[in-house]
């Protein structure tokens, strides 16, 4: 099943997506732990990046394309993908789009994960990411069991740099902008499904795994 994952900063994208790559045996495709991986290895892509993640703006739409399309031409991806963080742009929709008719292939479903932004400031403020393996945690939400230490791998946690509240109000206004236009684009052709997740993380999981299994079915609209 192909799938896309839609909404704010701090809706809980990564979290989510994560735990259903893991159940339904799917890639979990993030333009952004990509990015932050190439700036981790100090790459030309990653030297590109980094002043415009760190600032809370958007990388050229080009380059995100160009990262997804070769991420989507790998073998694991030919069994079905969450994309998370890709596409945030009108153009970049059409990219897509595009790219997967090329492929013979298209979207099953886009997942809206709609949060009010009382809710995913102080979630973005407090969270926390291991350096390692990019596990997410939240000081108060999800901590690790001992502080700065990953419980899954032993990494260093730290705080992602855009997670700064200068950067988290530009992230907001660049959503705002240029990404919140995708909602109706998407609900126009039919794709989209709303959820809410300023809820309790399991239960927006709960409803999640619902619509992953129609789509398995057969039946995801
Ligand atoms: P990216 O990494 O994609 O950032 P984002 O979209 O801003 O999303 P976040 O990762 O901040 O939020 P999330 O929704 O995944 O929340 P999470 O699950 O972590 O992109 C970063 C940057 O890369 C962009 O700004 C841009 O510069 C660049 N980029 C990436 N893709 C691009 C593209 N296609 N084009 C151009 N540029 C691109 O949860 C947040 C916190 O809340 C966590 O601590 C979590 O534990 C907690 N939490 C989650 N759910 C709940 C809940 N229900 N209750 C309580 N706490 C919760």
């Amino acid at each position: 099943m192909n799938i896309v994952f839609l909404g704010p900063p701090g809706a809980g994208k990564g979290t989510q997506a994560e735990k259903l790559a893991h159940t339904y045996s799917i890639p979990h495709i993030s333009t952004g732990d990509i990015l932050r991986e190439e700036i981790k290895a100090g790459t030309d892509l990653g030297k590109l990046a980094q002043s415009y993640i760190d600032d809370g703006n958007l990388i050229p739409d080009d380059v995100a394309g160009g990262i997804i399309k070769n991420r989507l031409q790998k073998d694991d991806a030919g069994g079905g993908y969450i994309l998370d963080g890709f596409p945030r742009t009108v153009p970049q929709a059409e990219m897509l789009e595009k790219l997967l008719e090329e492929m013979g292939s298209g979207l099953d479903r886009v997942v809206y994960l709609d949060a009010s932004p009382e809710v995913i400031v102080p979630r973005l403020s407090g969270r926390r990411v291991c350096k390692q393996c990019g596990k997410i945690y939240h000081i108060k939400n999800m901590p690790s069991a001992e502080e700065g230490v990953c419980d899954v791998c032993g990494g260093e946690t730290y705080q992602r740099p855009d997670d700064r509240p200068e950067a988290i109000r530009q992230r907001f206004q660049v959503y705002r902008d240029k990404t919140a236009d995708l909602i109706e684009w998407y609900d126009k052709k039919g794709l989209l499904t709303r959820f809410n997740a300023d809820i309790v993380k399991e239960e927006t999981f709960d409803e999640l795994k619902e619509l992953f299994d129609r789509i398995e079915e057969g039946n995801g609209h």
